[in-house]
């Protein structure tokens, strides 16, 4: 068992992959290509939580177009970094979407499981449309047939966390987005 004690910090990361001042940038970004494509209609925005948190209130604030949001939780990888896959989804919407616009916010793609049970778990509901919006895409970790309409940044198949992604509940509030140091991949030591 490793005896490295975690700080909580950036001092944790063994690389940063995406730096505050560059998320800052794609964030607003992403806000124009969205307010662009979305025009003047009423677009209700679902965040997946937690991951998504940090994300979709910075994007949230950037977007111009008439807004509501509301939030979703889907449980797969507990304090592992495995995807379990078959995600549960365990909060119902507040909002009734049935012949709304929707966009779905999460913080990143990586098999696919769980925006794709998301995506058809809100079809269901009968929405006008709906669009993805994920901050990080793993392309090459993909095991499902689901692209995102609109991604932040490609990133290589690493485990990451900052900037609302966690590691057993930790790291959520650094302003980076990096991988953790092996010495503290151990969920047993968080
Ligand atoms: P799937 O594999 O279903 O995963 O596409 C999507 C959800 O899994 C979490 N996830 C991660 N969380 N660092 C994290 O902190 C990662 O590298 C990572 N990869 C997947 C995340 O909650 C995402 O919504």
């Amino acid at each position: 068992m490793s005896t490295a004690t975690p700080r909580y910090s950036q001092a944790d990361l063994a690389e940063i992959l995406v730096t505050e001042d560059q998320i800052a940038l794609r964030v607003k970004e992403l806000a124009k290509e969205i307010s662009m494509v979305i025009g003047n209609q009423d677009l209700t925005v679902v965040s997946v939580l937690s991951g998504s948190l940090i994300f979709t209130a910075d994007l949230f604030r950037h977007l111009d177009v008439p807004l509501r949001l509301d939030c979703i939780r889907a449980e797969s990888y507990g304090a592992s970094m495995e995807s379990r896959g078959n995600p549960r989804i365990e909060t119902a919407l507040k909002n009734d979407i049935a012949g709304r616009h929707v966009l779905i916010v999460d913080d990143i793609l990586d098999t696919g499981h769980t925006l794709k049970s998301i995506v058809s778990h809100l079809t269901a509901a009968g929405p006008a449309s709906i669009r993805t919006c994920v901050l990080l895409d793993k392309k090459e970790r993909r095991q499902v047939d689901i692209e995102a309409d609109f991604v932040g940044f490609n990133i290589p198949d690493a485990f990451v966390v900052g900037y609302g992604l966690d590691f057993a509940e930790r790291y959520r509030n650094l302003r980076c987005i990096g991988s953790l140091k092996p010495e503290f991949q151990d969920p047993e030591q968080h």
